[in-house]
């Protein structure tokens, strides 16, 4: 079932085609002229407008072009009278999907009526599959340590249910990527996500970004705008960076969210909606009540399901699966040869904190690989903020690890092949052997049971220096 509007000033041609398209279950809109249609495109959107040619004021071929300007995704079959069909075709060529002459008939409405309906139903699953495809590549939330996998299942449970979330996380740990997966394996999947950034929009200019405004609202208003909370209409608002809001837009949208009504910025008409809201920040809300920064009944109302995503210090086993994407992606999309890190390397990148979580670690991979396209980096051939946890070289760059992410030697919580673990427990263990011994790699061999060539070959794997 669709809904249809038609415009024309011929009650007979309204009620006739009204009647059809009512008997194919589809609800219709109706309109006399085109400064009526236009204004009830305003407050809901159709998904096929029938459109008379003559019109009293506003002829059809102006709001036809109005309309493909407003709403170009809604396609526009044109009513034309006898004498009319050269009008018609320059209708057509102006964009209007298809015509249809008066006397109407029944057959010609209903095929064109299928046609419209279904070119919009391909084209929005053309845009869906292709939002999927974004999503699962490159936006899709790699990991399999536990937080990422209890996130996953939090994620699937709430996503089809229409309850507000409040996704709380560090810079960089993948907010975006989360509010994302909650749109996508929601209902609302094949309706718009729209994202809003509080923080990058100027105070004086968020109401009417929020609500649309009314042309001449106000200086440099010249012509009306829809709104971010009209487009996201059946689909899904992400309020992303929220603490970075005003308490006086805080005030406005509580109860705008509540009740999905509102007016354009100059004007005066009420618009329902239905919106699902998703806000997203990397602030402690708590704190920023505190603060008086933050209304606390907006705070409880956002958080109806409160979603937490860690920070990678806390998931460290998700690394290689991580990087593996991060470099999967890059390789298609520059061509690079993979570069792979070694055991040490990886331990190494464990030990270190990630304060720009994902992100920097996205950008890290980034810059390797432009480096060591097709190579092996070992932790000696890490930049040196990153070789600090693990001493690589204990005399000159040991750091240790800082207090409170997990210690290291750490047992990584993803799943791991035994022979990387044994690699990174050997590295581990014959760096501290190796200070042990003064560097003296004829002693650690006798010590350790290996001949001393064997432990050399073993020090240059893994990138360990001896002196
Ligand atoms: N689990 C993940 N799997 C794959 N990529 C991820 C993951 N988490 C984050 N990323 C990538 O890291 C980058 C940052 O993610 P995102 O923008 O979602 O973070 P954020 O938490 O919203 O950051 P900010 O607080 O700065 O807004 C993006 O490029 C994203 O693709
Ligand atoms: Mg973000």
């Amino acid at each position: 079932m669709a809904t249809i509007l038609i415009i024309d000033d011929e009650e007979s041609i309204r009620f006739s085609l009204k009647g059809i398209l009512e008997d194919e279950g589809h609800e219709v809109m109706e309109a006399e002229t085109g400064e009526d249609g236009l204004e009830a495109l305003k407050s809901r959107v159709p998904q096929l407008l029938f459109l008379d040619i003559w019109l009293p004021g506003l002829d059809g071929l102006e709001v036809l072009e109005r309309t493909r300007q407003s709403h170009p995704d809604l396609p526009v079959v044109m009513i034309s009278g006898h004498g009319n069909i050269e009008t018609a075709v320059t209708a057509l060529k102006a964009g209007a999907f298809d015509f249809i002459e008066k006397p109407l008939s029944l057959e010609k409405v209903i095929t064109s009526t299928r046609n419209a309906l279904e070119m919009t139903r391909l084209a929005e699953e053309n845009r869906v599959l292709k939002s999927r495809i974004m999503s699962t590549h490159p936006f899709q939330l790699t990991g399999e340590s536990e937080p990422v996998i209890a996130l996953r299942e939090a994620i699937r449970q709430v996503a089809p249910t229409d309850a507000w979330v409040l996704i709380t996380g560090e810079n960089g740990t993948g907010k975006e990527i989360v509010a994302r997966s909650l749109h996508l394996e929601s209902r609302r999947a094949d309706k718009p996500l729209v994202a809003v950034n509080c923080a990058a929009i100027p105070e004086e200019l968020i109401e009417a970004e929020l609500f649309g405004h009314e042309k001449g609202a106000f200086t440099g208003a010249e012509t009306s705008k829809i709104g971010k909370f009209e487009l996201a209409h059946m689909g899904t608002l992400l309020l992303d960076e929220i603490a970075d809001m005003s308490l006086k837009t805080q005030a406005k949208i509580l109860r705008i969210l509540q009740e999905q009504r509102f007016e354009h910025v100059g004007g005066s008409k009420t618009i329902q909606v239905d919106v699902r809201v998703i806000a997203a920040t990397n602030k402690d809300l708590l704190k920023e009540i505190e603060a008086g920064n933050f209304r606390e009944d907006l705070y409880y109302r956002l958080k109806v399901f409160p979603l937490e995503v860690p920070p990678l210090r806390e998931r460290t086993g998700d690394l290689a699966l991580l990087i593996e994407d991060f470099v999967g992606l890059l390789c298609r999309e520059h061509g690079f040869k993979p570069l792979t890190f070694s055991p040490d390397a990886l331990a190494a990148l464990a030990c270190y904190p990630w304060p720009g979580n994902v992100r920097e670690l996205k950008n890290f991979v980034e810059r390797m690989q432009i480096l060591f396209s097709g190579k092996t980096v070992y932790a000696s051939q890490l930049p040196r903020e990153f070789r600090g946890s693990v001493p690589i070289q204990p005399q000159s760059e040991s750091r240790p690890c800082p207090e409170n992410h997990q210690p290291c030697p750490a047992i990584p919580d993803g799943p791991i092949e035994l022979k990387q673990a044994r690699a990174e427990f050997e590295t581990r263990f014959l760096v501290t052997k190796l200070k042990e011994f003064d560097n003296n790699v004829s002693q650690l061999a006798k010590a350790v049971g290996l001949e001393r060539s064997s432990l050399y070959r073993k020090l240059k794997l893994y990138g360990i220096q001896t002196d």
